[in-house]
């Protein structure tokens, strides 16, 4: 994009006052970061500058201009380079930090992992899995539900990545799941530094990283060795088209092997589990949109099929609570955002969240109403493609109909066994920005249905 008719420079944004040196790196609290920067989209509009030690930072909630953003990758925009260098020293530098031309031949490679027809054999086994965290439920109402999501959430990534039945279901203490947990929190913990003390000096919590790190890359070797015993001619999921590539024009070291393993664990695992728990938080006090999914499910028992109303629910949850609201992105040379000169190497955060909650797009913006999605009352304003969970432009989430595939599948088989409720006297969850968002504290109670 031309930046030649663009006089505004970064500096002269609105933004909050800030302190010397510090700018506004004292109110980022880390795990409060989109509650913060939606505030202040509120205050200083859909383009901001805030300040760090050492940088101004331009915070966009446009959804236009984000859309475009996103859309200008890998040319104008990449990832923070600092996410692709955290990712590396952890081992995990795969698709989702790769830039430039190592990810698009990755993402060439992964893409046909996830198509629509692959996704349609691995169904049978997607619904085994639900079934068997059906068959936990009914032996009790979980006491930690989000860690039974997760344990969900691997187990159906780990047999479509690699075709293993891992079944952290069916077991009990310290699975790979426990140690998969460390890698968004320190990854959001790291990236909000000015400084890496942990070069010099490694505190609790970066040494149960390192443990879990060490953990994981014992599991992923032992998976990849199996895959490696049986490559058959015919990519049949994900690590097999990455080992199938070693013999064509592709090499690839088992570092790198590792750390695809990794990425896709881990950004199929957080995302999804927590979208899972803001599900069923949303459904849970709402019988009346319970009995509506059951009564779709007796007429469209099949997930492969359309569910409206059962999507309806989901996209609303998804808006109201998307599990990654920023999406944080930096110029790779210099460029325009809005009639703004954007030097090379500026971060720009891309607050797909705000716009979503906000009356211009959505009437009656805060409320969960499943029935705007479907057209049936009159709801005033409705701009569906507001609402970007998983992203947008060519890095948009290539896990989306896996993903989809699991809510609509735990959801069906929650309300069908279920009356899902929030235990009297429960608080409401608080929401922790962990790179993903968590409902932490999230009290939920499965009551069996009479058959
Ligand atoms: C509800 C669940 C999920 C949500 C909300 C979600 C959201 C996102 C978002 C917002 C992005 C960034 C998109 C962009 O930059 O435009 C992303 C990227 C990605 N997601 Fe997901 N995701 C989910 C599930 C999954 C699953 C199940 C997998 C794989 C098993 C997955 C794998 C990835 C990968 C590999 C990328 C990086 C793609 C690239 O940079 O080319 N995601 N996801």
């Amino acid at each position: 994009m031309s930046t030649a008719l663009t006089a505004t420079s970064v500096r002269e944004l609105p933004g909050p006052p800030g302190i010397p040196i510090l700018g506004n790196l004292p109110w980022m609290a880390p795990s409060r970061l989109h509650h913060v920067l939606d505030r202040w989209c509120a205050e200083y509009g859909p383009l901001y500058r805030v300040s760090v030690p050492g940088r101004s930072i331009v915070v966009v909630s446009d959804p236009e201009l984000n859309r475009d953003i996103l859309r200008r990758r890998p040319e104008d925009f990449r990832r923070q380079s600092t996410i692709e260098s955290i990712m590396d020293e952890m081992g995990s530098n795969g698709l989702f930090s790769l830039e430039g031309d190592a990810w698009r031949r990755r993402r060439k490679l992964a893409m046909p992992a996830f198509n629509a027809a692959n996704l349609r054999s691995f169904h049978p086994t997607l619904e085994m899995i639900t079934e068997r965290l059906r068959n936990r439920w009914l032996r009790g109402s979980p006491d930690d539900m989000r860690a039974d999501l997760t344990r969900y959430t691997v187990d159906v990534t780990a047999k479509l990545t690699f075709d293993y039945d891992i079944n952290t279901i069916e077991q009990s203490g310290d699975v790979i799941q426990r140690h998969l947990e460390h890698i968004f929190p320190m990854l959001n913990r790291r990236l909000n530094l000015p400084i890496p003390y942990w070069h010099y000096v490694k505190l609790p919590a970066d040494r149960a990283l390192d443990r879990a790190l060490r953990a994981l890359r014992a599991d992923t070797d032992d998976l990849l060795a199996r895959a490696r015993a049986t490559v058959p001619e015919q990519p049949r999921n994900f690590i097999e088209a990455l080992l199938l590539a070693q013999h064509d024009d592709e090499f690839f070291t088992d570092e790198e092997l590792f750390a695809e393993a990794l990425t896709i664990l881990v950004a199929g695992q957080d995302t999804t589990s927590n979208a899972l728990a803001w599900l069923l938080y949303h459904l849970a006090g709402r019988p009346g949109v319970q009995q509506r999914i059951r009564d779709e499910l007796a007429e469209i028992p099949s997930a492969l099929d359309r569910q409206p109303y059962l999507e309806a629910v989901v996209a609303e949850s998804m808006r109201l609570r998307p599990t990654t609201p920023l999406l944080l992105m930096e110029a790779v040379r210099e460029t325009a955002v809005g009639g703004v000169r954007i030097p090379a190497g500026t971060w720009v955060v891309v607050d797909v969240g705000y716009a979503a909650v906000q009356p211009a797009n959505f009437s009656d913006p805060t409320s969960f109403d499943p029935t705007r999605w479907l057209g049936e009352t009159a709801h005033g304003t409705h701009r569906p493609e507001i609402s970007m969970p998983f992203g947008a432009g060519p890095r948009f989430c290539p896990g989306r109909g896996l993903a989809m595939a699991e809510l609509k599948s735990v959801v069906a088989m929650a309300c069908d066994t279920f009356d899902i409720r929030v235990p009297d006297g429960v608080a409401p969850p608080r929401e922790r920005f962990d790179f993903a968002v968590v409902p932490v504290d999230l009290r939920l109670e499965l009551v069996r249905r009479s058959a």
